[in-house]
């Protein structure tokens, strides 16, 4: 049996911090409301000359520093990201360009949101397992600040920027256990950016994101726990068997529900939401790549993954790390 296992780790975060003080100053909002509703501290927030594609570039090139691979043996590029370089070229392509590579399928994942990142690992993870590649580069990377309306204090001061990568690599040792996907489009009004190519924009704001939020807090509670129990049921595993929770960061209520669900303490769920906000599909993999550098995440311990998103989008994956 194939497994692919997580090789290495890397995240890119921008120098420019907005604090909750800061967002203050730009909308009708308080420290204290954002800190007791969402749990947010703080956000980086991208320069002008930086992107998905340069964000995605130092995440990567630090995970294959990490994972002790060079640039020529990745089999595989997918970065997951709702606000690419360009429409196409992908920015999958560019950084392939960037990293001196050619060959190897490069591709982005633009519109399963939030759960890009467990959408894009997904699909690595079958590659790797049917043997097609030994190795893949798995991205989320976001410049969230350039689709906030910088006006609407219920979407603006969730959100931030940075990039988080990871190394998958084909071994025989158990590592991605399983990967469980999942979408409902009847939900496709809860959280969109709706603009349209081509077409004259038919919603006020269309080129930001739009977000019902109290309506996705609740959907995801539910949606997340009857993922739980797919996971673990389809690895015959109980919830005392996970060892973490790396969690989408979206709000530190639905963490904290989502590791209650699970009988874990909050010092088992990789946290990075304070420091960082919403990072949209960057957020699990800076969330992992923390937690395994400052050295809480330990080879041998069981993780579980799981992100939500515009589409609705989820998605879940078992690994022993
Ligand atoms: O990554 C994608 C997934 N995203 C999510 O999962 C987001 C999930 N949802 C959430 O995190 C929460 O619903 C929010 C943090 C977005 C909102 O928290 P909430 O407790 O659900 O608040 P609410 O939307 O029900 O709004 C409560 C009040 C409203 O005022 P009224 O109508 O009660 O007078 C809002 O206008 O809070 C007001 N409000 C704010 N007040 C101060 C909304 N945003 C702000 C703000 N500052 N920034």
């Amino acid at each position: 049996m194939i497994y692919s296992k997580i090789l290495g780790t890397g995240a890119y975060l921008p120098e420019k911090i907005l604090t909750n003080a800061d967002m203050e100053k730009i909308v009708d909002t308080t420290h204290d409301w954002i800190v007791e509703r969402t749990g947010i501290h703080q956000r980086h927030i991208a320069a002008e000359h930086e992107t998905a594609l340069t964000m995605a570039e130092k995440a990567s090139r630090q995970a294959m520093t990490d994972a002790g691979i060079t640039p020529a043996e990745i089999g595989m590029i997918i970065i997951a990201t709702t606000t690419p370089e360009k429409m196409f070229p992908s920015t999958a392509c560019l950084l392939q360009q960037r990293l001196g590579i050619a060959g190897c399928p490069a591709f982005d994942l633009n519109s399963t949101a939030c759960a890009g990142f467990m959408y894009a690992l997904s699909i690595a993870d079958q590659y790797i397992k049917s043997g097609a590649i030994k190795s893949a580069l798995v991205i989320g990377s976001e410049v969230m600040s350039r689709v906030v309306d910088w006006s609407d204090r219920t979407t603006c001061v969730l959100f931030g920027d940075g990039a988080g990568a990871v190394v998958i690599g084909a071994s025989q040792e158990p590592g991605v256990l399983s990967t469980h996907l999942h979408a409902d489009g009847t939900h496709k009004d809860v959280l969109s950016l709706p603009v349209s190519i081509g077409k004259p924009m038919d919603v006020e704001g269309a080129l930001y994101i739009q977000m019902t939020g109290n309506q996705l807090f609740k959907l995801a509670v539910n949606i997340l726990g009857d993922l739980f129990d797919e996971t673990l049921k389809a690895n015959g595993l109980k919830k005392s068997d996970i060892n973490w929770l790396v969690p989408h960061q979206a709000n530190i209520r639905i963490i904290q529900s989502m590791a209650k669900k699970l009988d874990l303490d909050m010092d088992q769920v990789a946290i990075t939401l304070p420091d960082q906000g919403n990072t949209s599909s960057a957020s699990i993999p800076l969330a992992l790549d923390k937690a395994i550098r400052d050295g809480r995440i330990k080879r041998g311990d069981m993780l579980l993954l799981e992100g939500f998103g515009g589409g609705l989008a989820w998605g879940s994956a078992l690994i022993k790390y």
